[in-house]
């Protein structure tokens, strides 16, 4: 386990990632029935962006740092001002030095009767992540292999919830992990609202992906992408994709709204593309 978050913390993939977390928790607030999430693989919550290794790695600068300092078109400004709030909330006044990761963003939009199980297995990163939130009565950080949590944590008690899973793909092997795995979540948890991450580096590995999913027959599945750059040899992540399983139906025209400007921000000039299509529809 050698992936640390901690270089690509407000990236361009964060970014994308971040901003339909929200609206998918903004949709889930819609109803005053509580919800969990369960962010499988979360990371240490917070991010120094002063820190040795964003230094090093100022990959930020070209996420988070270009959509702060641009003007936005109105409706996307208004779909990305709670993430936007949570930033600016863990930021005392201009300077941008700290970046919050997807559990303490989540846990900006909780209301009193949601929680949040994070899981986190590089102990580092547990350790940081469990003393963010000690005595968070809303929040359960568990140094926990986030792959055994997928199926073993749902149903979760509240009987709605919204798992994301965003592994490191640091090892061969994961994106078959993060099908099968959501196989075996949904046959337990069949409503539950899914967010999975997966990087665009590799056209064939993310083809043989959506192959895998269209295979398990999961009903309303919706892919998001979003390139910056054209394709390279050596390959290097260009592009950020996202899978919705049991998308809200306000989610596809949000998109159609956000994702034109986030890839006019975040793209080198001209060269931002994005994309909506859904692996399954209704059945
Ligand atoms: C891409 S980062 C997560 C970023 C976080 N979700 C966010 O958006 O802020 C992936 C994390 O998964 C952790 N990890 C790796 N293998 C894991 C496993 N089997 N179970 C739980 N966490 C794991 C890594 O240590 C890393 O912190």
């Amino acid at each position: 386990m050698n992936y640390r978050h901690a270089f690509h913390a407000g990236n361009f993939a964060d970014v994308v990632k971040h901003a339909i977390l929200v609206r998918l928790l903004e949709y889930l607030k819609r109803k005053p029935a509580p919800f969990r999430v369960i962010d499988t693989h979360a990371g240490r919550g917070r991010y120094d962006l002063a820190g040795p290794e964003a230094e090093r790695s100022p990959e930020w600068r070209d996420g988070i740092g270009r959509l702060l300092a641009a003007t936005l078109p109105p409706d996307a400004d208004a779909l990305l001002a709670p993430y936007l709030g949570a930033v600016r909330t863990e930021n005392a006044g201009d300077a941008l030095t700290a970046y919050p990761g997807s559990p303490l963003i989540a846990r900006h939009l909780l209301r009193p009767q949601d929680r949040l199980s994070a899981l986190e297995l590089h102990p580092e990163e547990a350790a940081a992540l469990r003393a963010l939130f000690a005595g968070d009565i809303q929040v359960r950080a568990s140094a926990v292999d986030g792959w055994q949590a997928l199926p073993a944590f749902v149903p979760p008690k509240e009987k709605r919830g919204l798992i994301l899973v965003d592994p490191p793909f640091e090892e061969k092997g994961e994106f078959e992990r993060l099908a099968g795995g959501l196989a075996r979540a949904h046959r337990r948890f069949p409503s539950g609202l899914y967010a999975l991450w997966y990087p665009i580096k590799d056209p064939d590995a993310v083809a043989a992906f959506t192959a895998a999913l269209a295979a398990t027959g999961i009903p309303r599945m919706l892919r998001i992408e979003l390139t910056i750059r054209a394709p390279s040899t050596p390959a290097r992540l260009h592009g950020t994709g996202m899978v919705v399983v049991n998308p809200p139906f306000t989610l596809e025209a949000e998109l159609a709204s956000l994702l034109p400007a986030l890839a006019a921000i975040l793209a080198d000039a001209g060269r931002g593309r994005w994309h909506l299509d859904w692996i399954r529809g209704e059945v």
